[in-house]
């Protein structure tokens, strides 16, 4: 299998992107798909490993899937037959655990494997896991197996206020929500938008769900039919990726479609490293290199904040700095996979030592006291840099190793590419189109 990519980089990247429909909606609008009646039509899906591999997990519990044309995706759970995931799925997809919704809904007892160890950190699941035994889901764990049993005793109910925000334990337990009888109640919720658009999905299709500022409101909701067909949102981690790149790489590149709204925060650290964005119509933004890059901090933080996923291509951005620059990363422990990669093409990256007052508090993985954590990063901007051989060891990172071999003049090789392609559609196509020399080996 050709895991590899060729690249010979020093190029500009000019031109035009098209996004691909977000990753970590369409994940959750499949698995939604599951609680639904009849057919369900999702337009934008991208073709990406992750959605494909949970395709083929919901097939496996009996549901169809099939795209009916290049992004369209439709689903029919009428016949779901299993209501356990089986560990080889379990083990590669991690949402795989928001199957507890579905799975409940429909045979009211379930077997879902822990999603365990993460490369982005040890990414546990304990404040989900409270989250549906507050909400009166009867849910043992056998450590042996490593599976999760859980089982509804009586319909779910009443309130639950996460101890720190979780995207996808939001959207998880909002779909819990959809079987109550009465009132679902879940308080210091995550406010990414992508929970927003599973929202409009599943209230365009019946569900009773009232968000506020931060808190979500489950009422009894009759159940999902799909009325018309659901588009989903474009992927901002994907807008953020090409155009740090367009910017780092001297070049020129228009991105569409997408909300203002949504990228907020980046537009506006992009704009302190004097890079210039110009804004063609009301969804399409022009990223292009003028007169040098300033460096600029970041902090990484939950929406509305500069997202996590985006700090790998913040890296390569700023790789290309006059002058140093620190990444603060508060979401995941361990998400600098890529900085000793980085290394070999010649990058002057060193962990540093940032006091922080409350750290309990100031981060959002399960802070231990005793531990060493590995959290901000200080990068030299402007160092010589040269090809090399580079492996990807996670998603984003990946894309940001793709992304640097892209600016490093001679031919370099970037081994995983099919961990890069979990979660970008088309990237040697996408690249090729903007002028970059990359191809699968
Ligand atoms: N956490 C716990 N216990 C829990 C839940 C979360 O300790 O029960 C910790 C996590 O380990 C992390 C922090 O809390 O340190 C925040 O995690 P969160 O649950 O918000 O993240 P997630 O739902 O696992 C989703 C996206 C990520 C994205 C984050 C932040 C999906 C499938 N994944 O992860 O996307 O970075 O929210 O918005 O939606 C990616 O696309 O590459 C990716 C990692």
């Amino acid at each position: 299998m050709n895991d590899s990519y060729l690249i010979k980089g020093g190029k500009p990247l000019k031109g035009e992107i098209i996004l691909s429909g977000a990753k970590n909606v369409a994940l959750k609008t499949i698995i939604g798909a599951l609680m639904f009646k009849g057919d369900v039509i999702l337009k934008n899906i991208p073709r990406i490993n992750d959605v494909l591999d949970l395709i083929e997990l919901i097939k496996s519990l009996g549901a169809k899937a099939e795209f009916i044309d290049k992004n369209t995706l439709s689903i029919n759970a009428d016949n779901l037959k299993n209501n356990q995931v089986e560990l080889q799925y379990g083990s590669k997809i991690r949402v795989s655990f928001m199957l507890f919704a579905p799975l409940l809904y429909r045979f009211g007892e379930c077997f879902v494997p822990n999603p365990g160890g993460c490369r982005i950190g040890a990414r546990p699941i304990d404040r989900i896991i409270n989250g549906l035994v507050a909400l009166g889901i009867k849910v043992d764990y056998n450590s042996e197996t490593g599976y999760y049993h859980a089982k509804i005793i009586n319909k779910p109910r009443g309130y639950y206020r996460f101890e720190k925000p979780s995207h996808t334990g939001t959207e998880l337990l909002m779909l819990i929500g959809l079987m109550t009888d009465e009132k679902v109640v879940i308080d210091n919720i995550a406010n990414e938008p992508e929970i927003d658009d599973l929202i409009l999905y599943l209230n365009s299709a019946g569900a009773n769900i009232l968000e506020e500022k931060n808190k979500i409101t489950v009422k009894k909701s009759p159940g999902l039919k799909q009325k018309n067909t659901f588009t989903i949102m474009s992927d901002r981690n994907e807008l953020v990726t090409y155009a740090t790149l367009a910017v780092a790489s001297h070049g020129n590149v228009a991105i569409s479609p997408i909300d203002e709204n949504l990228i907020a925060s980046f537009l506006e650290i992009m704009k302190e490293t004097g890079a210039a964005i110009e804004k063609i119509t009301d969804n399409k933004f022009r990223f292009f290199y003028q007169d040098g890059i300033k460096p600029v901090n970041i902090e990484t933080s939950p929406h509305p904040g500069f997202m996590t996923d985006w700090q790998p291509s913040w890296a390569i951005l700023m790789l290309m700095a006059n002058g140093s620059s620190v990444i603060h990363e508060r979401v995941f422990e361990n998400r600098f996979s890529y900085v000793e990669e980085l290394k070999k093409l010649g990058a002057k990256i060193d962990f540093v030592d940032v006091k922080v007052e409350n750290p309990e508090f100031f981060y959002h993985f399960n802070f231990e006291k005793e531990r060493l954590y590995k959290q901000t990063i200080k990068i030299q901007g402007g160092a010589e840099l040269h090809n090399a051989v580079l492996n990807i060891f996670d998603l984003r990172a990946g894309a940001a190793l793709a992304c640097a071999a892209l600016l490093v003049r001679g031919e370099s090789v970037v081994n995983g590419a099919s961990i890069l392609e979990r979660g970008y559609e088309d990237f040697v196509g996408k690249i090729t189109k903007l002028g970059g020399d990359i191809k699968k080996v």
